[in-house]
């Protein structure tokens, strides 16, 4: 959980604003909710162009101090701080990369203090042979490891070559199952180039969730919480209040990172209720880290049940509505989940009311893209449970 600069800023970033937002994280009380991460993506180098031509160096007018005075700020108030490279000639934004270089840059990053590294291919390899990103993906993952350092890998290559089959392998933490998200709950029509919207990407996730698992995540990218369809670097023409907040009960319910992509000043202060949930936030953070699948659908699949058991036994719903009227689902232990519960109590997540005990189907009532999400628990059960 953290922030990263990508999705409002691009490559438009230097130290006062990571000093900032680091700040700001704090105040806000999202560093308290578990952001800790504060990831720079794309945009921190010193070159534009191939690396057999420059050095891999950090743009001394973006970050005057250089990287080490970021990071020690970072852990002087107790966050952590990522950074980006590629294992090409030049990254996605056409900066610098650290193709044959993952050695030097890994000791680098290392003897700055970072935690985290995204390291991005889905520009530079996206045509090469499967095997040939598997192999740059490990030499910096080696390279990692050999610095004793503890530092998150996350290999990014953006949902090319079924990364989600080989990656942890590889040493990944996390990685991409897609090209980049747009500032929008659900396009209305088709688009040119390759974003995926927030229901797009639940989508694409839904039948790879057995790849996701503790310490390696499927990422459905960074939340778009608060863009407002104001990013400077997104596509996208925002999405309403509730929309975001179905988009991150999604993203907590399939345990994806959570990696705030707006200006946190530019939060409200609806989105900073809907980003500090304890109860959802722990739903993404629950150890046994199963991700939820699609339990019941409709006919025109408008309508979708997701549920996951958790590591306590109690189990997390989410109803999901992605039509345009508000609609009533019903949901029932023994039709839809897994589990054969006779009574069973609920809590709403998003309002923080206990409901039940019930011992028949509950039926509530979903608005156009809203997603419900309730906490589920045993009181008693008589037969296959
Ligand atoms: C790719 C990634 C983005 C971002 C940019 C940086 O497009 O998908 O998340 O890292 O590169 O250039």
């Amino acid at each position: 959980m953290g922030w990263s600069s990508w999705n409002n800023f691009g490559p438009d970033i230097n130290e006062t604003l990571i000093r900032d937002t680091i700040d700001a994280m704090e105040k806000t009380g999202l560093k308290g909710a578990g952001y800790i991460y504060v990831n720079l993506d794309d945009g921190w180098q010193r070159y534009k162009g191939a690396r057999d031509e420059h050095p891999l160096e950090v743009d001394p007018l973006k970050f005057p101090n250089g990287m080490k005075a970021v990071a020690d700020y970072a852990h002087s108030k107790g966050f952590k701080l990522g950074i980006y490279s590629g294992p090409g000639q030049t990254t996605c934004a056409g900066f610098t990369g650290s193709e044959g270089h993952a050695e030097e840059d890994a000791k680098m990053f290392a003897s700055w203090g970072i935690d985290h590294l995204k390291y991005d291919s889905c520009c530079s390899h996206v045509d090469a042979p499967q095997a040939e990103v598997q192999q740059v993906m490990l030499d910096m993952s080696k390279s990692l490891i050999a610095t004793n350092r503890s530092i998150v890998f996350h290999a990014c290559h953006c949902g090319w070559s079924n990364v989600q089959e080989w990656a942890s392998q590889e040493g990944a933490n996390q990685w991409r199952i897609g090209q980049d998200i747009s500032d929008d709950f659900n396009y209305p029509g088709n688009r040119e180039k390759y974003y995926f919207d927030v229901l797009d990407m639940i989508d694409r996730g839904n039948n790879i969730t057995q790849y996701s698992g503790p310490g390696h995540w499927n990422d459905y990218d960074m939340l778009i919480v608060g863009l407002d369809g104001e990013s400077k670097q997104l596509v996208g023409t925002g999405a309403s209040d509730l929309e975001y907040r179905s988009h991150f009960s999604l993203w907590a319910l399939v345990n994806s990172p959570l990696l705030i992509g707006a200006a946190i000043p530019h939060l409200s202060s609806f989105d900073l209720k809907t980003l500090t949930n304890k109860e959802i936030i722990a739903l993404n953070q629950d150890p046994l880290g199963e991700a939820a699948t699609v339990q019941w659908e409709n006919e025109n699949k408008t309508l979708q049940i997701y549920a996951r058991t958790l590591a306590d036994e109690s189990m997390a719903i989410a109803l999901l509505n992605r039509g345009s009227e508000t609609k009533s689902i019903t949901v029932s232990m023994r039709e839809h989940l897994t589990v054969g519960w006779d009574v069973y109590r609920l809590r709403d997540l998003w309002k923080g009311k206990d409901l039940g005990p019930y011992d028949i189907p509950y039926t509530t009532e979903v608005r156009s893209h809203e997603v419900k999400v309730y906490r589920a628990w045993k009181v008693a059960c008589t037969v296959g449970c």
